[in-house]
């Protein structure tokens, strides 16, 4: 199999992460692939922001588990978070994100990086305390976030478990 399709048919969402930090380097990699994702009309009207600092994220992943009252929410101690963002008006704006996402997950596995979809950004970027948090990132008010990529080393035994695909494939010839 070629080294592409086999990245892609390995990659797993991982959910138990080691404490050990991204490095630097293979950061901006998984950044830059996720500029070079394709977006309607080219418009990429998106951000990318990468947030590695621990008690940053503590306070992020405390504050998204206390607006939407969950417990046990901490980004799967994950060692650093992607948020991509988008212009709210962005016309095909959450389309262009996820295309962003799949590259940056398939940039991570193939540095031996573990990465995870979050969703819980979906409907609460515009709350006023997740919003006081993404201004101090940098992320402009006129930005919507839809999903977030959370990056670290797999722990032991992580990512093994395969979960079967049940779509239908056809080619019509
Ligand atoms: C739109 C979307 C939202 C997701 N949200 C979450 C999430 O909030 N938390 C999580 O652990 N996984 C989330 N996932 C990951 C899926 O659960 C996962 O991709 C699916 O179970 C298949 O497993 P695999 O990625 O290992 O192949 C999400 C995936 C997508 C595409």
């Amino acid at each position: 199999m070629n080294p592409v399709m086999e990245n892609i048919l390995s990659r797993r969402s991982i959910r138990r992460f080691l404490d050990k930090p991204v490095e630097k380097e293979k950061l901006d990699e998984i950044l830059t692939a996720a500029l070079w994702a394709p977006s309607g009309m080219n418009r990429q009207t998106w951000q990318f922001t990468a947030v590695t600092n621990r008690g940053k994220l503590k306070t992020f992943y405390e504050t998204i588990a206390k607006v939407l009252g969950r417990e046990n929410y901490d980004f799967y101690n994950a060692a650093a978070l992607v948020i991509p963002s988008n212009d709210r008006e962005s016309r095909w704006g959450k389309e262009d994100n996820a295309c962003a996402m799949e590259n940056i997950f398939l940039a991570a596995r193939s540095l031996g990086v573990g990465s995870v979809w979050l969703n819980q950004l979906q409907e609460i970027s515009d709350n006023g305390e997740i919003r006081a948090i993404l201004t101090e990132f940098g992320i402009p008010a006129q930005h919507v976030v839809y999903g977030m990529a959370a990056l670290g080393y797999a722990a032991p035994g992580e990512g093994e478990k395969i979960p079967p695909r049940k779509g239908i494939l056809k080619i019509v010839e």
